[in-house]
């Protein structure tokens, strides 16, 4: 995972020692805790920066934000994932934006992702323990590799395009009722 902190109405004053504290350097993405489409998703390049925006953010929310490090990628990538089984990964390609969602423009295209990344990241999902997960990647231009996100009930609308997901879903609970060990 990317270096990541949790600011709150609470702590964020003192934001240059929280980043200090955990090596997190500019630029950093700010984001909230509970959102998506990118909403609310910024890049910040300098601490004056971040400080401004923090101080209006705090004067009208109460709510807790998360302040990452910043991964120049190189593909962003959701892998779908069926009963610990890969069932499609697709890239979304920015347009115009530095944040890849699909609402903001972003193309797809499906992704072939290397076997030593389909195994780290299916050790994630066996952590958290669900059955239908969709993670998002980003590699970078050395290929490293960031999880930044397990969602547990993960949209299809778009992958749609490369595999039949409903189709998939249905077809592993059938699988599950019918195997002896049917419990869910
Ligand atoms: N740490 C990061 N480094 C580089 N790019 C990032 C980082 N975090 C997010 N992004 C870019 O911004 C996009 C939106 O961020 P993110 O997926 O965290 O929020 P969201 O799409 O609004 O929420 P969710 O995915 O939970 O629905 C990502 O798809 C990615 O392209
Ligand atoms: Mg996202």
């Amino acid at each position: 995972m990317p270096v990541s902190i949790q600011v709150s109405p609470d702590n964020f004053q003192d934001v240059d020692y929280l980043m200090e504290e955990v090596g997190l350097k500019f630029p950093v993405v700010v984001k909230p805790v509970y959102g998506g489409y990118g909403d609310g998703v910024l890049k910040l390049e300098g601490m004056e920066d971040l400080k401004g925006f923090l101080n209006r953010y705090y004067e009208r929310n109460s709510s807790n934000l998360i302040l990452q490090e910043y991964i120049p990628y190189r593909h962003d990538v959701r892998v779908f994932v069926i009963d610990n089984r890969v069932v499609c990964a697709m890239e979304r390609i920015p347009k115009n934006d530095w944040r890849a969602n699909c609402s903001l423009g972003a193309e797809t295209r499906r992704f072939s992702i290397g076997e030593d990344v389909e195994d780290l990241l299916l050790k994630g999902v066996k952590k958290v323990g669900a059955h239908i997960v969709g993670v998002d990647v980003l590699i970078d231009e050395e290929g490293n590799h960031y999880i930044l996100e397990l969602n547990i009930t993960p949209q299809f609308r778009n992958i749609m395009r490369y595999v039949d997901i409903p189709l998939e879903i249905v077809k592993y609970i059938e699988e599950r009722l019918s195997s002896n060990n049917h419990r869910f």
